[in-house]
């Protein structure tokens, strides 16, 4: 056994619906024989599981035939890329992941996820912008301690506000303090896609978006005008919460947003006396809720009365009080919400647009039948 007899095999091998072989295709990358065994690589242009266990079954078959007992067959497919929630649109490009975060109803703690989530990916020497799309409800510049701050007008732009390490922008920078706002979907839609399209993001690495509750308009213009990266569900443990999570889980399904995973919120409570720790609202229910959406739960955030007296002062808990339990938790909240995201980039990502054909290189389907 040489490498030229088993080329030779090879090339009796005809690629699944074509005429040629996948020699002449040119897919065999590399052949080589070490101690009677026959390693063998082959680089295929369809993702389809069907052609790889055919092309498989043929290899073996002519293998046989040419005496080869011994061979350890590699094929590589091409990664698919998911289909993205926008259909490859992307109305603020310089932005390469966009994580949703949502949750069935209000008040289960997303604005104060979202901060800490943002402060500590920032922390991390990541560039993080945090867009507050609760445009009736904007919390993010309270919790951000920026609520005296105007953000400042460049031409038809607006450039976000920084603070710890963070671009922030929010619709409560743009209002006086106190105005409340009365608007239809249409105009929640415009305004969406201005907070995404006018301001001056930049490159950044990812944008956090705290939601409003629920799955309405805001929910439906995000995903229509940008690519989302990934989609964290927020929900406190009591049983009725997670029915209505379930709602935010549905949701990024429908969207075609994958999921990073769950936050449970206010998990457990720690007392600011004794810092024990007791489960008044529950603990751990999330579990069963990510298992049945093939998800994870990204960390569990214990009810804290420090988290809200950080969120009414502007200073973000994982700021002020870095070696706490909560700031540790949401720590390791970033680490694996940024983990889930390496890997739905690593399995193709979500942009449709660069779908692989599945078509040998310069043929079309129907020249080689
Ligand atoms: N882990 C926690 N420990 C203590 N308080 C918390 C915790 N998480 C959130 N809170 C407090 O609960 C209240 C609601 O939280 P938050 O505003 O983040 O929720 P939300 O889901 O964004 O609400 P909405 O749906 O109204 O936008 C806030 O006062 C916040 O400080
Ligand atoms: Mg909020």
């Amino acid at each position: 056994m040489n490498e030229t007899v088993i080329k030779e095999a090879l090339s009796k091998v005809i690629y699944p619906g074509f005429k040629k072989d996948i020699v002449t295709f040119g897919f065999v990358k590399d052949i080589t024989v070490e101690n009677d065994k026959a390693f063998i690589s082959v680089d295929i242009t369809s993702s389809a599981p069907e052609v790889k266990e055919q092309l498989l079954e043929d290899i073996n078959k002519q293998l046989q035939l040419a005496g080869v007992k011994d061979a350890k067959i590699d094929i590589a497919t091409p990664q698919m890329p998911k289909e993205s929630s926008s259909k490859g649109k992307n109305i603020a490009p310089g932005i390469k992941n966009f994580v949703m975060v949502s949750s069935g109803k209000g008040g289960v703690g997303k604005s104060t996820t979202s901060v800490n989530l943002a402060v500590a990916l920032a922390q991390q020497g990541k560039k993080v912008g945090l867009l507050d799309a609760d445009i009736y409800g904007p919390n993010v510049p309270r919790m951000m301690g920026i609520q005296q701050m105007q953000p400042e007008v460049d031409g038809n732009t607006v450039k976000p506000i920084d603070a710890y390490g963070v671009k922030v922008m929010s619709m409560g920078s743009l209002m006086k303090e106190g105005e409340s706002l009365i608007w239809r979907g249409a105009m929640v839609m415009k305004v969406i896609v201005q907070l995404l399209q006018d301001i001056q993001w930049g490159e950044l690495d990812v944008l956090v978006i705290d939601m409003p509750p629920g799955t309405g308009d805001a929910q439906l213009t995000l995903a229509q005008n940008v690519p989302v990266t990934a989609g964290v569900t927020v929900t406190t443990p009591q049983k009725v919460s997670l029915d209505d999570s379930r709602r935010s889980l549905d949701m990024f399904n429908k969207f075609h947003i994958p999921q990073a995973g769950i936050i449970e919120n206010m998990s457990g409570f720690i007392c600011p006396e004794c810092e024990n720790e007791s489960e008044i609202f529950g603990k751990g229910t999330c579990e069963e809720v990510a298992k049945e959406y093939d998800t994870t739960v990204l960390a569990q955030i214990p009810l804290e009365p420090m988290v809200r007296d950080c969120g009414d002062d502007g200073t973000p808990v994982v700021h002020i009080k870095p070696e706490s339990v909560t700031a540790k938790r949401y720590y390791e909240a970033a680490n694996n919400l940024w983990a889930q995201i390496e890997k739905i980039n690593a399995e193709g990502g979500v942009d449709n647009a660069a779908i692989q054909p599945n078509t040998p290189p310069g043929q079309s389907a129907c020249s080689t039948q």
